[in-house]
C-alpha cells in the first residue's frame, strides 16, 4: 500500500481538475484531529463553530482569537497529513487589511495551520490579498456566513430570487482574484453552487450546497451524531454520542457496584 502524501496547497486545483472530492470535516483537538486524520480526511478546518459545538457559547459571535488559538494549535499537532484552516473570528479581520494581516500571522505563528479562512466576499477582498501578498494561504467563506447572521436575518437559505447568482459570482471572483485558494459555501441552493463550482477556477466547498461542489465539509459533531440537535443537511455518519453516553453509563454502574476495578486492573505490590 502506498503511503498517503501530505495534501498541500497545489493539490487542491489537481483535485478539482481530475474531478476529485475534496473531503473537510472540523476538528477542535488534539485527539479528534489525529483520528480524522488517520481516517483520510483531506482537511481539518477548525471553525469558529467552536464557539457554540466545544465552548457553549449560543453562537460564533462571541469567539475570540484567544479562545480559538489553543485549540487551534493542538489540531495542527495532530494532523500528520491533513491541511489544517483556523477561522479568524467576528471582530479580528474586517477593520482593515492590515487588521486582518496582524490576525492572521498570529494564528500562523501560535497555532501554525496551513490556512486561514473568514468569511464575505467582495468586503474583504483587499484583506484577502493583504494576507496572500504576505504569504499566507487563503479560504473564503461565502452563501450563509454565521459571523453575519443578523444583517441576514437569520439561518437562511441562501442563493434564492432574482440577481442572486450574479452576486454570489461577484463575491467569489473577488475571492478568487484576491488569491483565495478555495471558498465554502454554506446553506447555498444547489444549482447555484453548482454554476459558481463551474464558474471558477479554484475548488468550491459544499455545507449543505448540495452534491456539485468539490468537496464537502460538515461540522463533526454533526457528522457523527453528538448533539441533541443536528442540520437537516448533514448525516449522522456514527452515533458517537449515544455511544459515549452508553460507555460512561456502564463505567459509573461498575464503580457503583464494585465490579470495577478487578485483579485486572489491579497492581498487587
Ligand atoms: O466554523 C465552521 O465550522 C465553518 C463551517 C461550518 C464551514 O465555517
Amino acid at each position: 500500500m502506498t503511503e498517503r502524501k501530505k495534501v498541500r496547497i497545489h493539490h487542491f486545483r489537481d483535485m478539482k481538475a481530475r474531478g476529485e472530492k475534496i473531503t473537510m470535516l472540523t476538528a477542535y483537538d488534539y485527539p479528534t484531529a489525529k483520528l480524522f486524520d488517520e481516517a483520510g480526511v483531506d482537511v481539518l478546518l477548525v471553525g469558529d463553530s467552536l464557539g457554540d459545538n466545544i465552548l457553549g457559547h449560543h453562537n460564533t459571535g462571541a469567539v475570540t482569537l484567544d479562545e480559538m488559538i489553543p485549540l487551534a494549535r493542538a489540531v495542527s499537532r495532530g494532523a500528520a497529513k491533513a491541511f489544517v484552516i483556523a477561522d479568524l473570528p467576528f471582530g479580528t479581520y474586517e477593520v482593515s487589511p492590515q487588521q486582518a494581516v496582524e490576525s492572521s500571522i498570529r494564528m500562523m505563528k501560535e497555532a501554525q495551520p496551513h490556512a486561514i479562512k473568514f468569511e464575505g466576499g467582495r468586503r474583504v477582498a483587499a484583506q484577502v490579498k493583504a494576507l496572500t501578498d504576505a504569504g499566507i494561504p487563503f479560504v473564503g467563506h461565502l452563501g450563509f456566513t454565521p459571523q453575519s447572521e443578523n444583517m441576514l436575518g437569520g439561518r437562511r437559505i441562501q442563493g434564492r430570487g432574482d440577481g442572486a447568482y450574479d452576486d454570489m459570482l461577484a463575491d467569489a471572483l473577488a475571492l478568487q482574484e484576491a488569491g483565495a485558494c478555495m471558498i465554502v459555501l454554506e446553506m447555498v441552493v444547489a444549482p447555484v453552487a453548482e454554476k459558481l463550482t463551474a464558474a471558477l477556477d479554484i475548488p468550491t466547498i459544499g455545507i449543505g450546497a448540495g452534491p456539485d461542489t468539490d468537496g464537502q465539509v460538515l461540522v463533526w459533531l454533526d457528522a457523527l451524531g453528538m448533539g441533541d440537535w443536528s442540520p437537516s443537511f448533514a448525516k449522522h455518519f456514527g452515533e458517537v454520542g449515544k455511544a459515549m453516553r452508553e460507555a460512561v453509563a456502564g463505567y459509573v454502574s461498575e464503580v457503583k457496584a464494585g465490579t470495577f476495578p478487578t485483579a485486572d486492573h489491579t497492581f498487587d505490590e
